[in-house]
């Protein structure tokens, strides 16, 4: 099997072990990653974290973009996907541990990140206890550089008041062209 059905495979599977915590069948499309990264300046990408790379789908495209010098801290559950990454993506600017999102703080301390210019979130926001996503949403806050930005999607809308609670402005899109249809959420602070 080629590596790319290797990843759809893996990822499939992985979906009927935990479909609470994937919340899709398969991997975010190109269009859907497209919108997404959308906003990001890449001149100062240079602290970037990404919470369930999955089987880096958005990660290839990130690593695709960023600067010689940009680092990429990628923060995902499942164990079979943390494997997966180290052995298929090798490349020195990107880290792969098997950490929740809601320990942002202890990732970054450990690795002395000072702060976070973008934090990419592919993180079933709907299906994860309240306290885990209330956690990510204030770890974000709180390790996000104040020109940082807070890219998320999501197959539902039902974040959208947290995000709002949590973060001083939140500009929405809708991607129809991704199995499922997404919303994509652009979180920052005022100036
Ligand atoms: C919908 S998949 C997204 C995969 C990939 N980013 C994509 O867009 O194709 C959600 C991923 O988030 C991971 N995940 C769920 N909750 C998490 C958490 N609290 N911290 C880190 N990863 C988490 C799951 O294991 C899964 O890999």
């Amino acid at each position: 099997m080629n590596k790319y059905l290797n990843g759809q495979w893996l990822f499939a599977s992985n979906f009927f072990k935990h479909p609470g915590l994937l919340g899709s069948l398969i991997p975010s499309s190109s269009h859907l990653i497209e919108r997404l990264l959308r906003p990001i300046d890449w001149s100062r990408a240079k602290h970037i974290v990404e919470y369930g790379p999955g089987v880096g789908t958005i990660t290839k495209r990130l690593l695709a973009h960023m600067a010689p010098d940009a680092r990429l801290l990628a923060l995902e559950l499942n164990p079979e996907f943390v494997t997966y990454l180290h052995r298929e993506v090798k490349d020195p600017r990107l880290e792969v541990v098997k950490m929740s999102a809601a320990d942002l703080g202890r990732a970054l301390q450990e690795r002395a990140w000072e702060g976070v210019d973008y934090a990419i979130s592919g993180i079933p926001f709907s299906t994860m206890p309240s306290t885990v996503r209330d956690n990510v949403l204030q770890q974000t806050r709180k390790h996000l550089n104040p020109s940082g930005e807070f890219l998320v999607y999501q197959f539902s809308d039902r974040v959208r008041p947290h995000l709002e609670r949590t973060f001083d402005a939140v500009e929405r899109g809708f991607v129809l062209r991704n199995f499922l249809p997404a919303h994509c959420y652009r979180c920052t602070f005022a100036s």
